[in-house]
């Protein structure tokens, strides 16, 4: 049986106050109206990595997540944060590849291969982000650009490590617009994708991997999206910064 995962991607936005305040709100909504069937992940900024840590009880089934990191473990890389780093403070998760770090930050596909790889090393889950733009949804080929995105940055892990990797399907065009994709759009993406996994990984790995939908996911479209065979939970940007959302968006399966 594969996870299902909701995970909150803050981007940059919180404070300190902030950062504490909504952890400790979903710490205790989650406690209260979620069982445990559900993963949830918290993903601030890195300055309040070690903060919302601190308020995540040890047996719980929410987890710290960071939102990048670099694929060196240390160096003259100012201004970066290595795996190792996010590793000795307990981050679990760690977002690679998301649509805005490839477009305002140039990352490449081989570049996060690299960071794929270091994540593991360090016996984190990378959540890794594909989605394909605008033109390519309504121009172009998206099956063939997001599957290309896998091919380049993750094919090249042997089983045993590919077993541990979560997949974000987020179309770029519904991220942040309010345009979420349609149950069948993600349906029929997810499982193209699952598929791609199939044919290089097999069957029994494939059906194992968990693959997120993340685009303005909110609690009135998530039960629609999560009732879909091949969507296993999202990755949440906007909604995530209000408690009440995300935890509701999370009791949706
Ligand atoms: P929104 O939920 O704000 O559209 O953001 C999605 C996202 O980019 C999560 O990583």
């Amino acid at each position: 049986m594969r996870k299902n995962i909701v995970a909150g991607n803050w981007k940059m936005n919180k404070d300190h106050e902030g950062a504490l305040s909504l952890t400790s709100e979903v710490v205790h909504m989650a406690g209260d109206e979620l069982t445990d069937d559900v993963t949830l992940v918290i993903i601030p900024p890195f300055p309040f990595l070690k903060p919302v840590s601190s308020l995540l009880p040890e047996e719980s089934h929410v987890f710290l997540g960071a939102q990048n990191c670099h694929w060196e473990n240390s160096g003259a890389f100012t201004g970066e944060v290595s795996a190792s780093m996010l590793a000795s403070i307990g981050v679990e998760y760690v977002v690679i590849g998301h649509s805005e770090r490839r477009e305002y930050f140039s990352e490449t596909n081989e570049q996060l291969a690299r960071k794929v790889d270091a994540v593991l090393n360090q016996g984190m889950i990378p959540i890794f982000c594909c989605g394909e733009p605008l033109e390519i949804r309504e121009h172009g080929d998206p099956y063939q650009y997001v599957t290309k995105q896998l091919t380049e940055s993750i094919f090249h892990l042997e089983e045993n490590e590919m077993a541990k990797v979560v997949i974000a399907y987020e179309p770029i065009w519904a991220i942040g617009t309010g345009k979420t994709a349609t149950s069948d759009q993600a349906q029929y993406m997810h499982a193209a994708l699952r598929k791609h996994i199939e044919e290089r990984y097999g069957k029994d790995l494939s059906s194992r991997i968990s693959i997120l939908y993340g685009g303005s996911c909110k609690p009135s479209n998530a039960p629609d999206l999560f009732s879909c065979e091949d969507v296993d939970g999202g990755l949440i940007g906007g909604a995530s910064l209000s408690s009440r959302d995300f935890v509701d968006i999370a009791k949706s399966f």
